[in-house]
């Protein structure tokens, strides 16, 4: 299998990036995405050429690094699926596959096809926890939870932190992070105690760090590589609005 790739290339922050054409062949197509980009980067060096910089860490879809944009898609042509659980199976021989980092201005490029996410870290930290008693694992029943509860804080809690959705959005807002991320823990009786607090900093972080306002366009939820429901920043958006009557 022969493909094209157009791959961003930035030397740092503050230089100029560009497209930069490679025809790579060998590949197969039960190779995965990074797989590819792997086989690229050891033709680089046989050449004595830079490598192109592109983050991962788990390759199974779970830690949420290796997000790009794939042919204008954030983390390629399928629904429900990060860039590392993509294969070459879904291009053709012959294709010309355009690869560009994320962009937003709270995601500053560092180097080719890795952003610094850092900010997500710092709204996680303002609030994305619960503070409770250590020693051993309580009883498993001794909390009991309602089914749909339990599911709703599960399925926000399936964010992976990739910033597909800050990359899509047309307003690069964080909201469909942040809200998981709250919701998944003021859903839980575990979390109830610090709930105001929570979604009155983690959002004020999320402000500070320059991302935009939400306007429920939804493509976060569209490309959102966990299906995270657009749900979950309306509920942020009630929660707050409750946390300032009753925090
Ligand atoms: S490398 Fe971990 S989600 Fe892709």
């Amino acid at each position: 299998m022969k493909v094209t790739f157009k791959i961003w290339r930035q030397k740092e922050n503050s230089s100029k990036g560009e497209l930069k054409t490679y025809i790579t062949e060998g590949l197969t197509e039960d190779m995965s995405f990074l797989e590819a980009l792997d086989h690229l980067n050891e033709e680089l060096v046989l050449k004595n050429e830079e490598v192109v910089a592109y983050e991962y860490d788990c390759r199974e879809g779970i830690c949420g690094q290796c997000g790009v944009f794939i042919n204008g898609r954030a983390h390629g042509p399928h629904d429900h699926m990060t860039t590392c659980q993509l294969h070459m199976r879904s291009f053709k021989d012959g294709d010309t596959i355009v690869v560009e980092p994320w962009r937003a201005k709270s995601f500053p490029i560092i180097k080719d096809l890795i952003v610094d996410r850092s900010a997500f870290d710092r709204i996680i930290e303002q609030g994305a926890f619960i503070s409770s008693k250590t020693g051993t694992a309580p009883e498993a029943n001794a909390i009991p939870i309602p089914k749909a509860i339990a599911d709703r804080a599960m399925d926000a809690a399936a964010c992976i932190g990739c910033g597909a959705c800050v990359a899509t959005c047309k307003n690069s807002s964080a909201a469909l992070f942040t809200s998981a991320k709250i919701n998944h823990l003021n859903s839980l009786p575990q979390g109830k105690a610090e709930q105001h607090e929570r979604v009155e900093a983690m959002t004020w972080q999320m402000k500070e760090e320059g991302f935009g306002s939400c306007t429920f366009t939804g493509a976060c939820e569209v490309e959102c590589p966990e299906g995270i429901s657009l749900i979950n920043i309306a509920e942020m958006n009630a929660r707050k609005i409750k946390s300032r009557f009753f925090g």
